[in-house]
């Protein structure tokens, strides 16, 4: 099953939509040439995913991007998010109305919630229903989403989360596999934002010494492992050679063994938010 991943392998969302299990990252792609030159370089080399947010401040080039490419719009699959000053019912109608008109799409592929905020979650998700029913995005989410969040939205809602992108690596699974597993029993696809750890285990001996036995490097060894977990990667970089360094992951597989080895690495680390200390 693993061999067959492919660059443009996709996943079926509960909704029906197919999504790429991976893509390119753009967080602190600064807005012009910056952020266009990474997502050129990143569909020459066969990524069909991008994920941005309204936060990200860079709509309008990704849009650019996405438009301008000569690979068909239905090719690519474009992730945008809520942001949190944003959440209510009607703010987050017209934050979606400014991010496809930054983005200058007809249609958003997936939408997500950026972050559970506390007490007014529930309306925006009511707008969040309302925004997949009109047809703009074709599929919604969450992100931040932990097993307390995610069980009360499972609780109220009447549309689904498709996806949830959480802060995912061999460095924090365990510690989070309540949710992971909430996910899966639910149908709900598991992305993994941060999944170079922002580098900072490059040179962690344990995983330079898996990274010698493939010929490959620390980061795609971390990469290549969430895909064998399947779970969606969106990588970031704004360099060219990186952005092909990190889809090099297609030509070698992860052993049953390190696979394991990987899954003992946890120790709770996270480089970005921390949701659970959001009631
Ligand atoms: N939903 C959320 O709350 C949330 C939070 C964080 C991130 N995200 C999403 O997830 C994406 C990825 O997460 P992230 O940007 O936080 O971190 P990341 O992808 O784990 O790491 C990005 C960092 O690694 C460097 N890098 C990339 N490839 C490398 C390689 N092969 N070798 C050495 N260094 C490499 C990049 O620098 P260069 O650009 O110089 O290569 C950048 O500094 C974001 O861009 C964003 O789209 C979502």
């Amino acid at each position: 099953m693993e061999m067959d991943l492919k660059i443009d392998s996709r996943i079926k969302l509960n909704n029906g939509v197919d999504m790429p299990l991976f893509g390119l990252g753009v967080y602190l792609s600064s807005e012009g040439d910056e952020c266009i030159n990474a997502i050129n370089w990143a569909l020459d080399t066969g990524y069909r995913s991008i994920d941005t947010a309204s936060f990200y401040n860079n709509e309008t080039s990704v849009g650019k991007a996405v438009r301008e490419s000569s690979i068909p719009r239905e090719d690519i699959f474009v992730t945008t998010k809520l942001w949190n000053s944003d959440h209510g019912y009607d703010n987050t109608l017209r934050a979606f109305d400014k991010s496809i008109k930054l983005l200058g799409l007809d249609q958003v592929d997936l939408y997500l919630v950026h972050y559970p905020v506390q007490d007014i979650r529930k309306e925006t998700w009511k707008a969040m229903e309302r925004i997949a029913e009109s047809g703009a995005c074709r599929a919604i989410g969450v992100s931040n989403y932990l097993t307390n969040h995610l069980e009360e939205l499972l609780a109220s809602c009447n549309i689904p989360p498709t996806v949830n992108q959480i802060e995912l690596s061999p460095y924090c699974f365990q510690s989070r596999m309540d949710t992971v597993a909430l996910c899966r029993q639910n149908n709900i696809a598991v992305e993994a934002y941060s999944p170079l750890v922002r580098t900072k285990v490059f040179d962690d001996p344990k995983l330079v010494t898996i990274a010698e036995r493939y010929s490959k490097t620390p980061a795609q060894i971390l990469l290549r492992w969430a895909l064998q977990e399947n779970i969606i990667i969106i990588p970031k970089s704004s360099n060219q050679e990186r952005i092909e360094q990190n889809a090099d992951l297609f030509d070698f597989q992860l052993s049953t063994e390190d696979m394991d080895l990987l899954n003992s690495f946890d120790k709770n680390l996270l480089v970005c938010w921390d949701p659970s200390i959001t009631p």
